[in-house]
């Protein structure tokens, strides 16, 4: 079955087609971080209507790029939500738009479910039951997965999500938006000892995770007692490394010791991990350093930030024959 993806949860107008769940035969990104950039963030008018310019664009390119033709494609995939309401708009109306023309089924997916089906089809591994853990710009959370579309919560973040928490704190360093990036790059040339940060821990709750106090040990490692100012970071270009660093190891940290200690508890065969932040090096190394022989599965390069190609897998998996109703609303929260 060849399926269309389409993906406008956010700031990326992404576009892919994947056969039978598993094989990517285009993936298409067409990315608004430029423009978002002087904000610092996403803005969210400026992203919807950079996708209404950028959603027609993009599908030609994706069948182009796969070399098929409109008439070859058996369904349209498309994320639902979670995400910002002008820019899942836009998707969602594009795929019922298709899915009339075309004469073919629509299925809208859940954006975060995605995140971790990039993983499973990265390695063709459906090994369950398994901990999902997705971290990204928008969700930190820990899950049980029992099937493809069958979950139960562990643990999510009580505030920010670690994603949001590496743009604030490159923010803080005055580095651009996407900041993960940024501060993993610092980060390389810091020392993660050097300031004592530490990621919350949520009592009772030893799955949940804070960034919110983590985030205020940098606020007032950059700033001191100038914290309250909205003026320009006042430390040297050395010292940014060292907070970048330390930042960066605290948070990481955390993430790899909570899935640690759920794996312990929960068990399962494997763990699949999801959504922006697993593009950092350093999360990896920690990875296969806590969990040695046990199969932990990345997603691609490709599919770890927002991408179409994950929706279209997960259309496929979610797909019973029935094609989602044209009132099918966009989701704004997971
Ligand atoms: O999954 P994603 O593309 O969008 C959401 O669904 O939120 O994740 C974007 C997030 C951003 O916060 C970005 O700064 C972060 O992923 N990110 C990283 C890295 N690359 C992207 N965070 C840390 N290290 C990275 N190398
Ligand atoms: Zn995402």
């Amino acid at each position: 079955m060849l399926v269309l993806g389409i993906e406008t949860t956010c700031d990326e107008t992404a576009v892919s087609i994947v056969e039978d769940g598993v094989k990517i035969f285009s993936n298409i990104i067409a990315s608004q971080a430029e423009l978002h950039r002087p904000f610092g963030g996403v803005f969210p008018e400026i992203a919807a209507r950079a996708h209404v310019d950028f959603i027609i664009p993009t599908i030609r390119e994706a069948l182009e790029k796969a070399n098929v033709s409109a008439e070859e494609i058996d369904l349209i995939a498309v994320a639902k939500g979670p995400g910002l309401i002008g820019p899942l708009l836009i998707g969602l109306n594009a795929a019922k738009a298709l899915s009339i023309s075309w004469e073919i089924p629509f299925i809208g997916v859940n954006h975060v479910e995605a995140h971790l089906y990039g993983a499973m089809m990265s390695h063709q591994s459906f090994d369950f039951p398994a901990l999902g853990v997705v971290i990204s710009g928008g969700h930190t959370f820990i899950n049980r997965i029992l099937d493809v579309g069958n979950y139960e919560m562990i643990g999510t973040t009580v505030d920010d999500a670690i994603g949001e928490a590496f743009d604030k704190v490159a923010s803080l360093l005055d580095l651009p938006y996407p900041g993960g990036p940024e501060v993993e790059a610092l980060a390389k040339l810091g020392d993660p000892l050097r300031f004592p940060f530490k990621a919350g821990k949520v009592k009772g709750q030893p799955w949940n995770f804070s960034f919110s106090g983590l985030k205020t040990n940098v606020l007032y490692a950059v700033k001191g007692q100038n914290a309250h100012k909205r003026d320009e970071a006042k430390i040297s270009a050395e010292e940014k490394c060292h907070v970048a660093a330390s930042f960066q190891e605290a948070a990481l940290q955390d993430i790899v010791s909570k899935t640690f200690v759920a794996k312990e508890h929960f068990g399962g065969k494997a763990i699949y991990i999801g959504g922006g932040v697993s593009q950092n090096r350093r999360l990896r190394e920690l990875f296969s350093e806590k969990f040695a022989s046990f199969p932990v599965y990345w997603p691609d390069r490709d599919l770890c930030l927002d991408n179409a190609a994950m929706i279209a897998g997960l259309g496929f998996h979610c797909y019973k024959g029935i094609s989602d109703p044209l009132d099918l609303e966009p989701q704004t929260r997971i």
